[in-house]
């Protein structure tokens, strides 16, 4: 009697279950959307029956078979017209109970039903991959058809006709042969899902079929079901390697939601939550459990929590407007900026580190990169992966020349357009970025402009929310301090400071805080206004410097809101908005004093020199060219004492701006000591 148990037909089983009304449905309405596969839960196929899942996950070659002959079977019942019309449907199982981590992948489960999850980081373009090939015998003119597996082409072995069967030559035929679409993803372990400081593995997906195709691009969350197959690569002249190498050949792929995995904190962390979310001094416990190790750089800890919360994105009909907020440290070397960072990506809900060059082919945006095997593909770079998280960039300014160019629209637009070999492709990088940079000299020169000492064009400059410079001056007292306790440290071998919220916690505040979308207050409406209008109208007087544009005022409210949502208050209260004018005040005085007449000066930043400086040397350029005309290059000592006498250019500052337009290319110099404009 327990033989019974062992003879139930797999085909007619499934074929049971796709009778359960559920399943009817989908197969009737197949039809409507013109859908050639039927995508089944698997949950409901363990429900259904526990014996045939097990199955189908040890064996999903064979049962994958009895599950596409059955729905076809039952579909045959359903709709009878349309089952005439496809000849044949694809099961796709989605949503196992459980995803293997792409680390643990090996050889125990190869030609096992898996599910996978990752971020996209590559992909090809959809190529056609012919399924049945037709090769015509050139002895006899007989179409020999060949059902193709694996990754060659195979050619008939001999000719099928009986009065022929010669051995070839054969050709391919195309019109003859059927294709398929297909198309190669790389994905890669989410950053969320990464153990610190361990490189992120990939694997590779083979996509077959043309509703599977083109779902997913790089920087998409994925997760797909499919089996795991190994194949040994090749060596030319050598042979076959003995260490296989894993992919996925893909079932179903469904790209996840876009939000970072938020990890629903438990009741009783809830109620944590929401208790320090009342406390007063909820802002500075927070800012006193950043990087609790690195000595002071209060209010650099400050930006980074406001960077950590985020503003609210406003999408309008015509224009979308971001509510990520991006910083930049510029600072001497040694000034604790590289920890600081690798501090933020470990914390952040999906957060990166990287340096400038990037890691990978990609760098920081993304590339078109030719494939081993010939074809192209498209990468993701650093800010593509970070998308919805955050990017911290070390070493910014020694990014690769193609990332000066497509991080512009990375920074402001929050996409990556790429159109390159045949790829033309826009993907996603809503990303907040905190990057860090080393002055253009070595250390910060404090007597030079922010542009001189930064070595990043003013166009990206002007994109940071907050820009922050460290110095490292000896200074007895701060000195002292820091070295007693950076030698703590060293001694304890921990932190000599107590952090106020635990790391966990501090994680889980970050991801439940984002749920708040706290709206301007009128108050705060009133108290940022009143501080743009006050700034706009010191630069009124006719030629002096603009304080502030109306991308700082952006930024104002970003990281008002941002201090709201610390608090999960659902309005920006005045306080908040006091606290974000302080800190863009702040930002705004370390990089855009004006040295000669001490006002702020926004045109440092968005023009690369201050408006005294730039008076300056459009006063030389018009004096030089004025003397141009008398006669045709200009002697510099002539040059000199010309701006001395009449416009009152001391010398030395004279001579220092003379050297900048030549450096700039605006001067060159014909002759020695002799200049002209270009
Ligand atoms: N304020 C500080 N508190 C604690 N440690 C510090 C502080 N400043 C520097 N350090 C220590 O100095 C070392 C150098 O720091 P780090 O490598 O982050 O510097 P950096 O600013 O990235 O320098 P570079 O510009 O050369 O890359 C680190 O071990 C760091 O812990
Ligand atoms: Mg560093
Ligand atoms: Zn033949």
């Amino acid at each position: 009697m327990t033989e019974e148990l062992e003879v139930v037909d797999p085909q007619e089983r499934f074929q049971d279950f796709f009778k359960t009304e559920k399943y009817r449905q989908r197969l009737s309405q197949m039809a409507v959307g013109g859908k050639t596969s039927l995508t089944v839960d698997f949950e409901d196929l363990l429900t259904f029956d526990q014996r045939i899942a097990e199955e189908l996950l040890e064996k999903p070659e064979e049962y994958l078979k009895h599950a596409n002959n059955a729905a076809y079977a039952q579909l045959q019942i359903e709709d009878p017209e349309y089952a005439e019309k496809t000849a044949a449907i694809d099961v796709r199982i989605v949503r196992l109970l459980q995803a293997a981590p792409l680390r643990k992948l090996g050889s125990q489960q190869i030609g096992k039903l898996v599910m996978v999850e990752g971020i996209v980081v590559r992909s090809s373009p959809v190529r056609p991959m012919v399924m049945q090939a037709a090769f015509r015998c050139k002895r006899c003119g007989t179409i020999n058809p060949v059902n193709q597996t694996g990754s060659f082409l195979k050619a008939p072995f001999a000719c099928s006709s009986p009065d022929c069967g010669s051995k070839g030559p054969f050709e391919f035929v195309q019109e003859e042969s059927t294709f398929i679409d297909s198309q190669d993803l790389r994905v890669q372990e989410r950053p969320e899902d990464l153990p610190p400081g361990q490189l992120p593995r990939t694997l590779n997906i083979k996509l077959v079929g043309s509703e599977i195709v083109d779902l997913a691009r790089p920087g998409d969350h994925i997760s797909a079901v499919g089996e795991v197959r190994a194949f040994a690569p090749t060596l030319p002249g050598v042979g076959k390697l003995r260490a296989f190498i894993l992919h996925l050949d893909a079932n179903s792929i469904e790209v996840l939601g876009k939000e970072p995995e938020t990890v629903l904190p438990s009741p009783e962390e809830e109620q944590k939550i929401l208790e320090l979310s009342r406390d007063p001094w909820v802002h500075h416990k927070i800012v006193g459990s950043i990087a609790p190790s690195i000595y002071g750089y209060d209010h650099i800890k400050e930006a980074i929590m406001y960077l950590l919360f985020g503003g609210v994105p406003k999408t309008l009909p015509d224009i979308s407007i971001r509510g990520e907020m991006n910083a930049l440290l510029v600072g001497d070397p040694g000034t604790a900026k590289s920890q600081l960072l690798q501090y933020v990506a470990r914390i952040a809900p999906r957060g990166l580190y990287t340096s400038g060059r990037g890691t990978t082919a990609a760098g920081l945006t993304a590339a078109v990169i030719r494939e081993k095997g010939g074809g192209m593909s498209l990468e993701a770079g650093a800010l593509v992966l970070a998308d919805k998280g955050i990017a911290c960039i070390d070493e910014m300014d020694k990014m690769r020349p193609e990332d000066r160019v497509a991080i512009h629209e990375a920074m402001e637009q929050h996409t990556v357009s790429v159109a390159k070999g045949g790829i033309v492709a826009t993907l996603n990088a809503r990303t907040a970025i905190l990057a860090a940079a080393n002055p253009a000299l070595g250390r910060y020169e404090p007597h030079r402009t922010v542009s001189e000492n930064i070595s990043l064009p003013v166009t990206i400059l002007s994109r940071f929310d907050l820009i922050f410079v460290i110095r490292d001056v000896p200074n007895k007292e701060s000195d002292s301090k820091m070295s007693s306790h950076i030698l703590e440290i060293h001694r304890k071998g921990s932190s000599p400071v107590e952090t106020p919220i635990p790391v966990e916690l501090l994680r889980k505040y970050i991801s439940y805080a984002k749920g708040t979308k706290p709206i301007l207050g009128q108050e705060a409406i009133k108290r940022l206004k009143d501080f743009y209008l006050a700034m706009r109208s010191a630069s009124e007087a006719e030629g002096s410097p603009v304080a502030i544009t109306a991308r700082q005022l952006e930024s104002l409210v970003r990281t008002a809101e941002a201090r709201a949502r610390v608090a999960l208050r659902k309005e920006v209260s005045a306080e908040d908005a006091e606290a974000a004018i302080a800190i863009m005040k702040r930002s705004l005085e370390e990089v855009g004093i004006d040295l000669s007449s001490y006002k702020m000066d926004i045109d440092l930043i968005m023009t690369g020199k201050p408006k005294s400086m730039r008076d300056r040397l459009q006063i030389i350029l018009s004096t030089l060219m004025e003397m141009e005309k008398e006669t045709g290059i200009v002697e510099k000592t002539a040059l000199l004492s010309e701006l001395e006498v009449k416009h009152n250019i001391p010398r030395g500052e004279a001579e220092r701006l003379i050297g900048q337009l030549l450096r700039e290319g605006t001067v060159y110099e014909p002759r020695e000591n002799y200049l002209k404009k270009t």
